[in-house]
């Protein structure tokens, strides 16, 4: 099936409507492009869990706190919407950054608190464009429900208090992060991983479990978790981190004990090329 594609607000409002009018949900997969088996499980869930499925390509200009990250951010259109029609969406909304963002748009979302912890605290701005070209997506498709990867615990996390703050009639979905056999989080930015350094890449994976299995056996210390975790990337110098934090799963605060969920999150620098991943843990039942 080759999904239609829509470059305007005017086409996509137009094709929405005619679909609603038919008794179709709307489902919505937000995306930057440069499709990857990630977005695939998203398209996947969006396709059992809507009736037209919509799949946005925008890489997003605000959301990027360096030029040269935005600049270098993989652009592969033509193989995108024959992604979205091998996974079954029914249309791809590819707008440009005029279109998004008119001369004298002035308005931006931000999400306080939420915004500020793990990745916020190193790239300015981030999640602010984030939150922004969500809404302006919901308000652009007008979905029934939206799914996003787990992948990006604190952008979900966001767009849900966003959602609901702004009672937004939006359900926000959420799909488990799709990694390769070695562990690798699926991300678009593996791509610019050169061959060594996706060699290494496993091992901020094989860290997250290093830290889940010591809060699994009891240890209720982060500190002592970080620290196994950490002593397993060392003799990996390539590998830069820029956090590795046990926080709570709702407020994103970094937890003095551990006894209860906690998300394990983190970023690292390989080759120039900046990674996240995270997992859930769970401290054993007392007693
Ligand atoms: O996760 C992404 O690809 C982006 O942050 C999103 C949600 C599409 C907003 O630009």
């Amino acid at each position: 099936m080759t999904p239609c594609l829509l470059r305007t607000i005017e086409e996509v409002r137009a094709q929405v409507a005619d679909e609603r009018r038919a008794g179709r949900t709307i489902g919505l997969v937000p995306t930057m492009g440069a499709l990857h088996a990630g977005h695939g499980a998203l398209i996947d869930a969006a396709r059992a869990g809507a009736g037209f499925v919509v799949v946005s390509v925008f890489v997003n200009p605000t959301q990027f706190d360096r030029r040269d990250d935005f600049e270098a951010y993989a652009r592969s259109l033509e193989s995108d919407v024959a992604f979205c029609g091998e996974r079954g969406a029914h249309a791809v909304f590819a707008p440009s950054a005029t279109e998004i963002y008119p001369p004298g748009h002035s308005t931006f979302v931000e999400v306080t608190g939420l915004q500020d912890p793990l990745c916020g605290r190193f790239r300015p701005g981030h999640f602010r464009g984030v939150a922004t070209v969500v809404a302006k997506l919901f308000g652009i498709v007008q979905p029934d429900r939206a799914w996003f990867g787990e992948k990006d615990a604190q952008q979900l996390a966001i767009i849900r208090r966003m959602t609901l703050d702004l009672n937004l009639p939006v359900a926000v979905e959420s799909v488990a992060t799709v990694r390769d056999a070695d562990g690798r989080a699926l991300s678009s930015r593996n791509q610019r991983l050169n061959p060594d350094d996706r060699q290494l890449a496993p091992a901020l994976f094989r860290a997250l479990r290093t830290a889940q299995a010591a809060i699994a056996a009891g240890c209720t210390d982060p500190a002592a978790v970080r620290e196994a975790a950490l002593a397993e990337l060392r003799h990996i110098p390539r590998i830069e981190i820029e956090y590795f934090e046990i926080v709570d799963p709702e407020t994103l605060q970094v937890v003095a004990r551990i006894d209860g969920p906690v998300l394990i999150a983190l970023a690292a620098w390989l080759g120039g090329v900046r990674l996240i991943d995270n997992v859930r843990a769970f401290a054993p039942a007392a007693g």
